[in-house]
């Protein structure tokens, strides 16, 4: 059932351009930029593709550019889809699927996030070495779809420890501080509490958002080599005695914009 509506999806996108990408790439919130710099792009819009949801959440544009970029061909998703916005985990997760299909082995996953960890601050950057799904629901509930993956995946190597090196190098290569640290999901909408991010400190989070854990799991599930990022865009709940606003995550995920695309840019050449 699925992998025939991931078939349909697929053969649309192949409709679209003749481009075979071999890296997937999801950009979170005011993270969008890179998907402007690819070359020989074809960008097309959600509500367009087959079996796709819609974009709804601030500072996700919605739309899937096919194109390259320093010698590599990538599908980047400028907007991702959130449990928050109402989709099922399925749908939230449907897009690893279709690139898994597309034959794309190398996903790269982008978020906005909070800072648990005192070290950090707005503007920093974080390599996720594991996570936390506390978001109350796993987007692999439900028959086991065979043809991706088995019934109980692995989660110990999620996050590809060659890809993190990857990233920690070149980020040192250019002068850039990449943190890294455990990411913890949490559904959202509203922001967490100042007791659970206390809470969350004592499970061991460095950071927490909204998204990333379900097609993390995902991407498990069907074994693609996993790197994912995120962007600290303010401290978390209750750290400092301010109250926390999606402007603020936008503005300053826009402003570490310039600095992240550049880093993620150098990680796909050096892939
Ligand atoms: N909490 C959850 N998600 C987020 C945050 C936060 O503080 N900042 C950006 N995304």
């Amino acid at each position: 059932m699925l992998q025939k509506k991931v078939e349909e999806t697929v053969s649309f996108i192949r409709s679209k351009t003749s481009l075979q990408p071999e890296i997937g790439l999801v950009l979170g919130s005011g993270l969008g930029a890179l998907g402007e710099q690819l070359e020989e792009a074809c960008s097309i819009p959600y509500e367009e593709i087959p079996h796709f949801a819609r974009s709804t959440a601030p500072g996700h544009k919605g739309r899937l550019i096919i194109g390259r970029m320093k010698g590599k061909t990538l599908l980047c998703m400028q907007g991702r889809f959130h449990y928050y916005e109402g989709y099922t985990m399925q749908q939230v997760t449907y897009p690893v699927r279709v690139m898994k299909a597309l034959g794309i082995g190398t996903l790269i996953l982008t978020n906005s996030c909070g800072g648990l960890n005192p070290d950090f601050d707005p503007g920093d950057l974080m390599v996720i070495t594991d996570h936390i799904n506390y978001m109350g629901a796993n987007p692999l509930i439900g028959p086991n779809e065979d043809a991706f993956g088995t019934r109980f995946p692995d989660m110990t190597r999620t996050y590809s420890r060659d890809l993190t090196a990857l990233a920690k190098a070149t980020a040192k290569d250019m002068g850039i501080t990449l943190h890294e640290g455990i990411y913890l999901g949490y559904s959202g909408p509203s922001f967490e509490t100042p007791a659970e991010i206390r809470m969350f400190k004592q499970l061991g989070a460095s950071v927490v958002g909204m998204s990333t854990v379900p097609e993390a799991i995902v991407a498990s599930h069907c074994r693609m080599n996993l790197l994912a990022i995120s962007c600290v865009t303010n401290l978390a709940a209750g750290i400092l005695d301010v109250p926390l606003t999606g402007e603020e995550v936008i503005e300053v995920a826009n402003q570490a914009g310039k600095k992240f695309t550049g880093l993620l840019a150098e990680i796909v050449g050096r892939m």
